[in-house]
C-alpha cells in the first residue's frame, strides 16, 4: 500500500495555486507532457489559475498534449453540455495548446467501441498520461468509472449511476437532459498514468474522500484503487479534507 500525498488547503486560491504548481512542474520538466485533463465543478479553479499564468507568461502549452477522461454519449462536441464544448471554455480557447494535440471522445460517435479503442491507442501513441488529474464523484467514481463488480480497464461505454446523473444535473437545465450513458477512460488507464493528482472540494466528498483512501480497495469505490498507485496527489479544500483530518491524526498518534 503506497501513502497518497495529501494536501489539504483553507482556501480556494490555495486549492488552485497547489494544483497549477504540479502542473507547471510537469510542464517544465517535461514540455511535451500528455496532460489527463478532467471536467466538473471541482477543476475549475485550478483551470482559472492556468490561464492566468499562461497570461503572465510562466506557463507554455505550445507542446504539451490533453486527453479528457471522458464524454458523454450523444452529445455533440459543439453542444454546450458536452465536455468538449466545457474544456473550450473553460481552458483550450485561452492558452497556445495546439488543436492537434487535443483529444476528445466523440460523444456522436457511431460505433462506440471503435471510438474506444482509437483512444486508448492514440494515448499509446502519444506515449501514455504523465499527469492524470481527477474528481472523485460521491459514489466513489473517477472519470466515468461507476462502482461495479470489477475494475474495467480500458476506456469503454458505461451507463452512468443514477446517483450520478443528479449530481451533474447542476449543470444542467433538468434532470431528464442529462445522458443515461457515457465513454470514459477505464481504470487501467488512469491507473497507468505517471503521476496522479485528485482534487476534492466541498462536504459532499469528505466521506468518500477517506473511504476511498482508508477503506478497503474495491471496484464498488472505483477511487481506491489509486491506493496501489506509487504517485498520487490529493488536494482537498476545508470541508472535503474533514474526515481525512481525523485519519492522519489518528496516525500522527499512533507513530
Ligand atoms: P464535480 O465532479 O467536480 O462536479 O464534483 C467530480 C466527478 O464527478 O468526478
Amino acid at each position: 500500500m503506497n501513502n497518497p500525498k495529501m494536501i489539504l488547503v483553507k482556501h480556494t486560491a490555495e486549492f488552485a495555486r497547489q494544483a497549477a504548481d504540479i502542473f507547471a512542474d510537469t510542464l517544465r520538466k517535461k514540455p511535451d507532457c500528455l496532460l489527463g485533463l478532467a471536467t466538473g465543478t471541482t477543476p475549475l479553479p485550478l483551470y482559472r489559475e492556468l490561464i492566468a499564468r499562461y497570461r503572465r507568461g510562466e506557463l507554455d502549452f505550445s507542446r504539451a498534449r490533453t486527453a479528457n477522461l471522458d464524454e458523454y454519449l450523444g452529445l455533440a462536441p459543439n453542444d454546450v453540455q458536452s465536455y468538449s464544448h466545457f474544456m473550450n471554455e473553460n481552458l483550450f480557447d485561452h492558452i497556445n495548446i495546439k488543436r492537434e494535440n487535443i483529444l476528445l471522445l466523440n460523444g456522436m460517435a457511431k460505433n462506440a467501441e471503435a471510438e474506444c479503442r482509437r483512444y486508448e491507442n492514440t494515448i499509446h501513441d502519444w506515449g501514455g498520461v504523465d499527469l492524470q488529474l481527477l474528481g472523485i464523484g460521491q459514489n466513489g467514481h473517477i472519470g466515468f468509472n461507476e462502482p461495479a463488480d470489477a475494475f474495467i480497464l480500458q476506456t469503454h461505454l458505461i451507463k452512468l449511476a443514477e446517483d450520478t446523473r443528479r449530481a451533474n444535473a447542476k449543470l444542467f437545465k433538468a434532470l431528464h437532459e442529462v445522458p443515461t450513458q457515457a465513454l470514459t477512460l477505464g481504470c487501467g488507464t488512469i491507473f497507468a498514468a505517471r503521476k496522479i493528482l485528485l482534487l476534492a472540494a466541498g462536504q459532499n466528498k469528505a466521506e468518500i474522500l477517506a473511504r476511498a483512501f482508508y477503506g478497503t480497495v474495491t471496484p464498488q469505490v472505483p477511487a481506491s484503487l489509486l491506493q496501489l498507485h506509487p504517485d498520487v496527489t490529493i488536494i482537498a479544500d476545508e470541508q472535503a479534507g474533514e474526515e481525512i483530518r481525523k485519519h492522519l491524526l489518528l496516525e500522527d498518534r499512533a507513530m
